[in-house]
């Protein structure tokens, strides 16, 4: 059975205060309610630490947003995989669009982040996803399939039973429009489809493979429904536990 998931992303938001008061509901209504789907919050970094301390991780996971694609040295600014080790994460975002779009992240960088945390044991979950004009021009199969294989090509198949996906298409994420389910669910077989192809079935059926992109306390039930949607990865509705805790139950 693959693990249900879902994932706050919070991006450049919420100051000190706020984030450990947000973690702290979080925690509180995990723990209250036990949801069946494996919760994770992913806080900025330099308050990674102080919520990991925070929250129960038997209810609440912490993740980084990002991670160095080098081991360490003169990379001022980078945080390693072997640094987020060092204080307990053990779930990391990589390839998100907007590091992709804003950081001019490549294909080829995203695979060094990925095997960075392959090495220190730390999960990915690698964003992928196409832009609106790639969707328009159809072209959101052959964009989505470069992506996770250029990302994971260097892998060896036995580092990828920690592997989860977040199908992010890029006109969805902040913008209110979600894709349908039908939309994501085609999608999500796809991207099954494509781990199959290169990895196996094991890969393929093992992996949880999350859908971001305007998910809220309306709209999860129907998409989280769908057979290879396993969880979302959510920014802006993750923001307020009243939100996140509805989406959460949504499972
Ligand atoms: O990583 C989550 C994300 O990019 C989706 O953001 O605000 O559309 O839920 P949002």
């Amino acid at each position: 059975m693959r693990d249900k998931i879902v994932a706050g992303n919070w991006k450049m938001n919420l100051t000190f205060e706020q984030a450990l008061q947000l973690a702290n509901d979080i925690n509180t209504w995990a723990s209250e309610n036990k949801p069946n789907a494996k919760v994770i919050i992913a806080p900025t970094s330099i308050y990674l630490q102080a919520i990991q301390e925070t929250v129960d991780e038997e209810f609440v996971q912490v993740a980084s947003q990002d991670v160095s694609n080098t081991e360490k040295g003169a990379f001022t600014g980078d945080i390693s995989a072997e640094q987020l080790d060092s204080i307990g994460i053990n779930c990391a975002i990589v390839g998100h669009s907007e590091r992709r779009e804003y950081q001019q992240e490549t294909d080829a960088v995203i695979a060094q982040k990925l095997e960075q945390l392959f090495n220190k044991d730390i999960t990915p979950i690698l964003c992928v996803g196409e832009k609106l004009e790639e969707r328009e021009a159809d072209k959101h199969f052959e964009v989505v399939k470069s992506q996770i294989l250029n990302a994971l090509n260097p892998q060896k198949t036995e580092n990828l039973s920690k592997l989860v996906i977040a199908y992010e298409p890029v006109w969805a994420i902040g913008t209110g429009v979600t894709a349908s389910p039908e939309q994501a669910q085609e999608i999500h077989a796809f991207i099954r489809s494509v781990l199959n192809d290169a990895y196996g079935a094991d890969v393929a059926e093992g992996t949880s493979i999350l859908y971001g992109g305007s998910v809220n306390a309306a709209n999860a039930e129907e998409l989280f429904a769908q057979a290879d949607i396993d969880g979302g990865l959510v920014g802006g509705a993750s923001l307020k536990v009243e939100d996140f805790s509805k989406i959460i139950s949504a499972f």
